[in-house]
């Protein structure tokens, strides 16, 4: 039986909390002091642990989060969320507000945003309550963090005022205040235990720690800037965000609207001598088109938006002595130089080496044994030299000759035609390569078998494996014959290579470690050829013809088939009964086989990416721009004359969404 006393003071006291947490971690205002709130909190929890029946998972008392372990369920974007296309000069950004004149021909206005540096997350709403939360992971597929999410102050578990869409997403950056980060490096130092090297590490680190009580102590932030619905208040980016502004989020408060590209500029200047002032790392600025439909009409390329572009500041510089350069060979044989420095003192950390890139990269800059050298740490993790003082260069010092043998395994190197990079052919019996092509096989996104490098290490040092499909060959005493391997840890071992033949098809053909198939371009082919059978009997053509496959992929793919090794490896892989099917879950066909589109306007019955998805699924290709390779424009409302113009100068076929429709109905 219900209460109602009860029921309406427990719901008193979460509309207060949940008040004072609006305005505390969003408006940054208090009218609560910590001890009044603490007395409410107490009081509800109380309320909530003798009525169970009350319980509701948005309570403000559920913050706390919970102390047992999780693993990360992987969670499909409805949206793929994309990352940016960087610029880092003046012209650059030119470049991009003409190509964006060139596809428009209506107004643009440009909204710009500080590029605030953490860790991406997508939450989404129903009826007004947080449901799901999930990292950008792949890009098409991320972690579901949802209860470690729950412990964010700033992120409203249900939304206020009642004008949001039914259902909803809304995207934002998770980071850690410069204050926060220096206590929690300042207690991890005391604990003996390593420090973070950086806000944004120490963000996406905390995000993705299994306990999320632990998650609740560590006061992480967030940012919203990005909604996508299907019912979104309004055509305009700027004015979503006032909106989710109403509904509880914490959206930044320095975006501004601008009509052209001059005063974008102006906004980048400004912010780059007052971003150190910020109580939290940002590392650019973001430049968005702010109509939606302006958006929609110019799309995506595979990796990031059009109507949108990255400015990064200048990264932190150093310079060191680059003491000697060695050679590393990757799973694919590809040989990468590093630098040995002088260890530096850069941006929270201390570098002692950097990529060199690749032989084209050390000629450029002329780079030497014992030079004076600017290293560079800017996104990604491993510095990078960018430049090399010569006015300190000793006078003996030696040009670079870029190695000929592998260091592994003293076979001559080769270089592709047009590649920058130096290989390893021997690929067979060059230990770094086998031993990473394993690790490869092995990883979470692959075919996620316990082990990881010091497994395979010791399983190829004892001769027990020497590829990846070995591994289905291994017995319970092989593996308790070694020192380090104990009856427990085998049995899991062995349980988790027999739980792999369950990993769906395009998980198998990532893992299989073909040069340039990531895992979305294997989730693409998989999607269009079904099986290994059909991909291996595929003609060039025929690959090509797939959206994103270009000369490059179908070279390495007919290579990689056309090695008898790797056919038996496949065959031996299928015999353990390892996927390589695919489990038929929409219906795909391949009606539209070879055939390039271009979609433009807005339609009325399907949205843009839904007709973007059938086109795929069909077998044909999404381009974004006409030529004479195009075969048909999908031409919705409002077109501006010269797409028609192009189109008609290269006799492309131009059909409405009804036709499209009916194309694909015969
Ligand atoms: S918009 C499709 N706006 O930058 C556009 N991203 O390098 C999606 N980021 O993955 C991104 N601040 O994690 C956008 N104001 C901002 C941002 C922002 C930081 C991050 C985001 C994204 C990455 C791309």
């Amino acid at each position: 039986m219900k209460n109602p006393k009860i029921e309406s003071k427990i719901e008193f006291l979460r509309s207060e909390l949940q008040k004072h947490n609006y305005n505390y971690y969003v408006l940054s205002v208090s009218e609560t002091s910590d001890y009044q709130y603490d007395t409410m909190l107490k009081e509800l929890q109380q309320l909530e642990t003798d009525n169970p029946k009350y319980f509701d998972i948005n309570s403000p008392t559920q913050r706390i989060g919970d102390d047992r372990n999780k693993s990360f369920k992987q969670v499909q974007h409805k949206y793929p969320m994309l990352s940016l296309a960087n610029t880092y000069s003046e012209s650059e950004l030119f470049d991009f507000d003409s190509r964006i004149k060139k596809a428009i021909e209506s107004k643009i206005t440009y909204v710009c945003e500080l590029k605030y540096d953490g860790t991406a997350v997508g939450l989404t709403y129903e009826k007004g309550k947080l449901i799901r939360a999930v990292t950008r992971g792949d890009g098409v597929e991320g972690d579901d963090v949802t209860a470690n999410v729950r412990t964010i102050r700033s992120i409203p578990l249900e939304l206020r005022g009642d004008n949001y869409p039914e259902k909803f997403e809304i995207r934002g950056e998770i980071f850690m205040s410069h204050e926060v980060f220096h206590s929690l490096n300042e207690i991890r130092e005391k604990n003996g235990k390593s420090k973070f090297a950086n806000p944004r590490n120490a963000a996406s680190g905390t995000l993705k720690l299994r306990n999320s009580a632990n998650v609740a102590k560590r006061k992480l932030d967030c940012f919203l800037y990005y909604v996508l619905s299907e019912n979104l208040p309004s055509d305009s980016h700027y004015e979503n965000l006032t909106q989710a502004r109403k509904w509880g989020f914490k959206i930044p408060p320095h975006l501004s609207q601008m009509t052209d590209i001059k005063s974008v500029v102006e906004f980048i200047k400004n912010w780059d001598s007052k971003r150190s002032d910020l109580p939290y790392d940002i590392d650019g600025i973001v430049i968005k088109v702010d109509s939606i439909s302006q958006q929609e009409e110019l799309g995506n390329t595979a990796k990031a938006p059009r109507w949108a572009v990255s400015y990064k500041y200048q990264a932190e510089q150093l310079f060191s002595v680059l003491e000697s350069i060695s050679y590393q060979v990757g799973r694919t044989g590809a040989i990468t130089p590093v630098a040995n420095l002088k260890p530096v003192q850069l941006a929270g950390t201390i570098v002692k080496r950097a990529s060199l890139h690749n032989a084209d990269q050390i000629e450029l800059l002329d780079i030497r044994v014992g030079d004076c050298v600017a290293v560079e740490k800017g996104g990604e993790i491993i510095p990078k030299i960018t430049s090399v003082d010569l006015s300190r260069r000793s006078p003996d010092s030696e040009k670079t000759n870029f190695i000929n043998l592998c260091p592994e395994c003293q076979t001559e190197l080769v270089r592709i035609d047009g590649e920058a990079q130096h290989y390893c052919p021997n690929d067979a019996s060059c230990p770094p390569q086998i031993k990473g092509k394993i690790e490869h096989f092995i990883s979470r996104k692959a075919m996620n078998i316990e082990g990881g490098e010091a497994t395979v290490e010791l399983l190829f040092n004892n001769d027990l494996i020497n590829d990846f499909a070995d591994l289905y060959d291994l017995k319970i005493d092989q593996l308790t014959n070694l020192e380090r391997f104990g009856e427990k840890s085998a049995h899991n071992l062995i349980n988790s290579i027999a739980d792999s033949i369950a990993v769906p098809f395009e998980k198998v053909l990532y893992s299989l470690g073909i040069r340039h198939i990531g895992e979305s371009m294997a989730k693409k082919l998989v999607r269009t050829f079904c099986s290994i059978d059909k991909i291996m009997a595929a003609t060039f053509e025929e690959l090509t013809a797939v959206d994103e496959v270009g000369d490059k992929i179908a070279e390495s793919l007919q290579l990689y088939f056309n090695e008898e090794i790797n056919r038996k490896n496949i065959e031996r892989l299928k015999a353990h009964g390892v996927q390589f099917v695919a489990e038929k879950k929409e219906n795909t066909t391949m009606i539209l086989a070879g055939k390039r589109f271009v979609i433009t306007g807005s339609f009325e019955t399907i949205s843009r990416n839904e007709l973007k998805e059938l086109i795929e699924k069909n077998g044909g290709k999404n381009t974004s721009s006409i030529s004479k390779s195009t075969d048909f424009l999908v031409a919705g409302n409002k077109v501006g004359p010269s797409k028609i113009q192009k189109a008609e100068k290269f006799n492309v076929k131009i059909i409405s969404e009804v036709d499209f429709i009916q194309m694909l109905a015969n």
